[in-house]
């Protein structure tokens, strides 16, 4: 509805520089520039030059964005910009950005969880999102479980990751592998070819003594030591690793303690409503498996598109627009970049 509030969404929290614009639920435009390729000799994100290709990216994909829309800075209601949790240096330059827009065109700015903002993207694919419901995200740098409430309003943590995040997880198997930056999406193709069933890998806090004081919580760090040790031995008795099987082997067992986890969430608080985010959710296996155990308690499963799961700046502006609907009070124009900043804080209070 051409009534609904135009808002712009600024993400730089990572590697990826993405503007997104959309008006209410829908989305308009999502311009997107990675410097993932930069990083990729590294075998991870470097900060600094993450930093600087968000400067060189910023205003051309801003231009982008624009034009996809069809719309000038003139008409947007608001601006929003991830003010954290993220690398601080990356985070500072969408932050300055977002005010220098702001100031410039007059308009309220609201600084944004980058976390909550994985969620509310969800928004843009299937509507309004049910309330409560139980959120599960998983990306490089977190895994957690949430109860969603309100989005607009905070969100309750029930879980997290005591170690490693599951992304994280990907990328670090995928490097001892050999398969290359970010660890992912090319597990996720390799483990196609490979048997799930062939190597029992841990499922971290799964044991009845685990799950006592971490029910809902997450541990990635023994499962790729386990992977590590397991090729290791292959290695060491001169046999070749099954590259396939040991990717499919090791998804599941991520995969298998994501989906318990979240659907048991579900269940102690009785909620009908599964939103999975963060670039994790792109994961095949993980969308299925998901399907597959909400069906049996009749737990219906959301789950956006796979480029609105990785970093995007759509998923900004998607909760820039709920903050708008609710009336939230915009951030002051000296607002912080935060590269903790907690869940339980939505947006940077005016
Ligand atoms: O949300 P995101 O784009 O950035 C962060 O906020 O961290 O998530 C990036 C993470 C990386 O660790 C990447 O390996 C992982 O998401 N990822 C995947 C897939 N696509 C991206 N993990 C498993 N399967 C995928 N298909
Ligand atoms: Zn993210």
């Amino acid at each position: 509805m051409a009534d609904e509030p135009l808002v712009l969404g600024i993400e730089t929290s990572c590697d990826e520089t993405g503007i997104g614009i959309v008006r209410g639920h829908t989305l308009l435009a999502d311009a997107l520039a990675s410097s993932v390729d930069q990083h990729a000799r590294f075998g991870g994100v470097v900060p600094e030059v993450a930093s600087r290709a968000h400067l060189e990216a910023l205003v051309p994909t801003m231009q982008r964005a624009l034009d996809e829309a069809g719309v000038k800075l003139a008409d947007i209601d608001a601006i929003a910009v991830t003010s954290g949790p993220g690398l601080a240096g990356a985070l500072l330059v969408g932050v300055a950005a977002a005010k220098g827009y702001a100031l410039a065109a007059e308009k309220p700015i609201y600084g944004v969880n980058h976390l909550a903002a994985h969620v509310a993207v969800d928004t843009l694919e299937h509507g309004p999102l049910p309330e409560p419901a139980i959120a599960m995200l998983v990306s490089g740098g977190h895994s957690s479980l949430l109860l969603v409430d309100d989005l607009t309003n905070g969100v309750t943590p029930l879980g997290a990751t005591i170690d490693d995040a599951a992304g994280e997880a990907f990328d670090k198997v995928a490097r001892l592998l050999g398969l290359g930056f970010p660890g992912g999406p090319v597990i996720d193709r390799t483990a196609k070819e490979g048997n799930p069933a062939s190597i029992a890998f841990p499922r971290g806090l799964t044991a009845p003594k685990d799950l006592a004081a971490h029910r809902f919580d997450f541990s990635f760090s023994g499962l790729k030591t386990a992977v590590a040790r397991w090729v290791e031995a292959r290695e060491r008795a001169g046999e070749p690793v099954p590259i396939p099987d040991v990717s499919a082997s090791f998804q599941e067992a991520v995969c298998d303690v994501l989906t318990a986890k979240a659907i048991e969430a579900c269940r102690t608080h009785g909620v009908s409503t599964l939103v999975i985010g963060g670039g994790v959710a792109a994961n095949s296996r993980l969308r299925v498996l998901a399907e597959e155990r909400a069906a049996k308690h009749g737990i219906e499963v959301r789950v956006p598109r796979p480029s609105l799961c990785t970093d995007n700046g759509a998923m900004v502006a998607a909760l820039g627009s709920r903050l708008v609907a609710a009336g939230v009070a915009p951030s002051r124009l000296d607002l912080p970049a935060d590269s903790a900043m907690p869940l339980t804080s939505v947006s940077v209070a005016g």
